[in-house]
């Protein structure tokens, strides 16, 4: 068994960018979950599924067959053979990805996968329900929390730099409504775990969060 880090919380706190840092610190792996549900929608979208259609999720979803790798320690998602890491980013396939991972058999396909690369490695693993649901036993769980306000400003900030143009208004209600469907779907919402360290990084740094999440840990550990 590894060294088993999890952190939930919901869309745009920041999960991926301090996992990334947390796994670089302690020379773990970094698991992204919320990748592998968007490499499943991209496979529904490609199917012509669209994001009401809960009905079909179940049965198209059979033919998606979805792996990892890792290079140069970066984590690829690999859909039938294919790399589709670049092109799971969009708000696209992340609204079909909420969408689509309410559904039982979506989650099944990917449950092994996930508490096989925790069985295995020691890891840093970001989601919805890890904390909760796949790694009941984890060595850490946190919580990691912003207001919707600042979760949007945060998203505006990085797409305008980007230089997409994008409307803040429109963000918000996009986090509003996937953080609904996120937390109250029926299997595996999400929430925090008993035993999860909650983070609100409202008014916090990048550093800051790194600082307390390392400390926790190695607390942990030794
Ligand atoms: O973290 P993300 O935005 O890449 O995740 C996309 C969607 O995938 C998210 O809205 C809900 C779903 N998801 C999930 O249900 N369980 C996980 N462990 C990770 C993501």
């Amino acid at each position: 068994m590894g060294f088993n880090v999890a952190i939930d919380g919901p869309a745009g706190a920041g999960k991926s960018t301090i996992a990334k840092l947390v796994a670089k610190e302690m020379n773990f792996i970094y698991v992204d979950t919320g990748a592998m549900y968007r490499a499943i929608a991209l496979y529904l979208l490609r199917k012509g599924v669209k994001p009401d259609e809960r009905d079909r999720f179940a049965d198209e979803c059979r033919g998606a067959d979805v792996t990892i790798r890792y290079e140069d320690g970066i984590q690829q998602v690999i859909l039938n053979g294919e790399n589709v890491s670049g092109m799971i980013r969009t708000e696209e396939v992340g609204n079909m990805a909420s969408a689509s991972s309410v559904d039982g058999a979506v989650r099944a396909k990917l449950l092994d996968l996930q508490r096989n690369l925790a069985k295995e490695n020691d890891v840093v693993m970001d989601g919805r329900d890890i904390g909760t649901n796949i790694l009941p036993n984890a060595d850490v769980k946190f919580y990691l929390t912003a207001s919707a306000e600042e979760r949007a400003n945060r998203r505006f900030k990085e797409l305008t730099e980007k230089g997409q143009e994008c409307d803040l208004e429109k963000i918000k209600a996009d986090i509003i409504e996937r953080d609904e469907r996120d937390m109250n779907r029926e299997i595996a919402p999400l929430k925090q775990a008993e035993d999860a360290v909650l983070i609100d990084s409202s008014d916090m740094g990048i550093d800051d969060v790194l600082k307390v999440m390392v400390e926790t840990i190695n607390k942990k550990r030794n």
